[in-house]
């Protein structure tokens, strides 16, 4: 058993969520529930075998071997019932870094990709980075459930001679787990205009009373997942990713980008930390699964009997909470200015999802409960009288 109550101090470790307050523009003191990290130490298995490597004191170059990909293709096996083919795939340094290496490849500059808004904002900036054009195709909530609307998905996917699709699977921040039909229509749609899926998979490991399916249990004409250990194992300072692809050229075009930017090789301790993870963290990952969705059920709790105008769909995914602040009818402006400036929280404001995350905060809730309380209190002093 792992007690994931206790309180980790992070200041002063080179942590983006807890140090870079200053840097960012932002007040010392905001407790942060913003970037999506946890606050819970590994297993000792897996920083052991970091302390091992780091002992060996020659940090050379290095790569993959056999036992990495075995481990990867087991975990795909268990966890999703995939079978995953050693030659399709590839490993890479993030997940960011692979969305951004697949637009290059598969679409051209000015080309239209989709996206379902609100969604994790570096999509949208990936695809005008790169001078693509994003389209939205906004989820909409029918009947207390976020859905995608195909009839506007695939009317912007003809309109707008859209070559690619951005996938959030599970969907962060809204966090559905995208079920079977849903993911069929998804199919269709993009087999019947050629789009290309790229299935931004991270957050998979996080599901809750449900199963998650990977995009190639139903293998689309085209497509690509982008995934990796970093969010599962809490390990995205570790910077290892991977690409699952079901094409040889693409592969091949894949792996020209990295020379074409000059990336090539992994960091030792990403590899050895993600091994590691795949092959030891499971029973770590059980416990901590359902240590937050614990905290999902107090947050749930607590805002039904304290807060209850601030509105709240449980997520079936993720470590990532959306909450709905519309009935208080504030700009995003006010409600910025409350949230940093009176309850003294770093979250993530709703419209920087996109426009229809206007209203909304996003919370990250993979701490110990002590600060979730400490949070949803702070709220609760500033909320409870408007
Ligand atoms: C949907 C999604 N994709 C990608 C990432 C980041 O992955 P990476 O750090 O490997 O670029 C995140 C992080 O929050 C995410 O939520």
């Amino acid at each position: 058993m792992y007690n994931f109550d206790i309180e980790i101090n992070r200041k002063n470790t080179n942590s983006l969520k807890w140090d870079f307050n200053k840097e960012r523009g932002k007040d010392e003191n905001l407790l942060p529930f913003w970037v999506a990290d946890m606050d819970f130490k590994l297993p000792d298995s897996i920083i052991d075998s970091l302390i091992n490597k780091a002992k060996e004191g020659v940090f050379g170059y290095s790569d993959p071997k056999i036992d990495y990909y075995n481990a990867l293709i087991d975990w795909y096996k268990t966890e999703y019932d995939v079978n995953l083919d050693l030659k399709n795939i590839i490993v890479s340094p993030s997940v960011v870094f692979s969305i951004c290496t697949l637009i290059k490849i598969v679409t051209k500059e000015n080309d239209a990709i989709i996206i379902n808004e609100p969604v994790y904002y570096p999509f949208k900036s990936s695809i005008t980075v790169n001078n693509r054009r994003p389209i939205s195709s906004d989820l909409i909530i029918r009947n207390d459930k976020y859905v995608i609307d195909f009839n506007d998905f695939e009317e912007k996917i003809k309109n707008n001679n859209v070559k690619a699709y951005i996938l959030c699977s599970p969907h962060n921040p809204v966090g559905r787990v995208w079920d079977y039909d849903e993911l069929e229509r998804i199919v269709d749609i993009c087999n019947k205009y050629n789009v290309f899926i790229i299935s931004d998979e991270i957050h998979s490991d996080f599901v809750y009373n449900k199963k998650f399916i990977s995009i190639a249990k139903l293998n689309p004409n085209n497509y690509a997942i982008v995934s990796g250990p970093t969010k599962t194992f809490n390990m995205p300072g570790l910077k290892i990713s991977h690409v699952i692809v079901n094409d040889k050229k693409l592969k091949d075009d894949f792996l020209t980008e990295f020379d074409r930017i000059g990336y090539s090789q992994q960091s030792i301790f990403g590899l050895v930390g993600a091994l590691s993870a795949y092959k030891y963290g499971k029973n770590w990952l059980n416990e901590v699964r359902d240590y937050i969705y614990n905290n999902i059920l107090f947050i749930e709790e607590y805002l039904n009997k304290y807060l209850p105008k601030i509105k709240f769909i449980k997520p079936e995914g993720t470590y990532l909470i959306w909450l709905d602040f519309k009935e208080y009818k504030l700009k995003d402006k006010e409600l910025d200015d409350l949230i940093t400036n009176k309850a003294k929280l770093w979250l993530d404001l709703g419209i920087i999802f996109g426009k229809s995350g206007s209203g909304y905060e996003r919370i990250n809730v993979a701490t110990n409960r002590n600060l979730i309380k400490k949070m949803l209190d702070s709220l609760y002093s500033v909320f409870k009288d408007l």
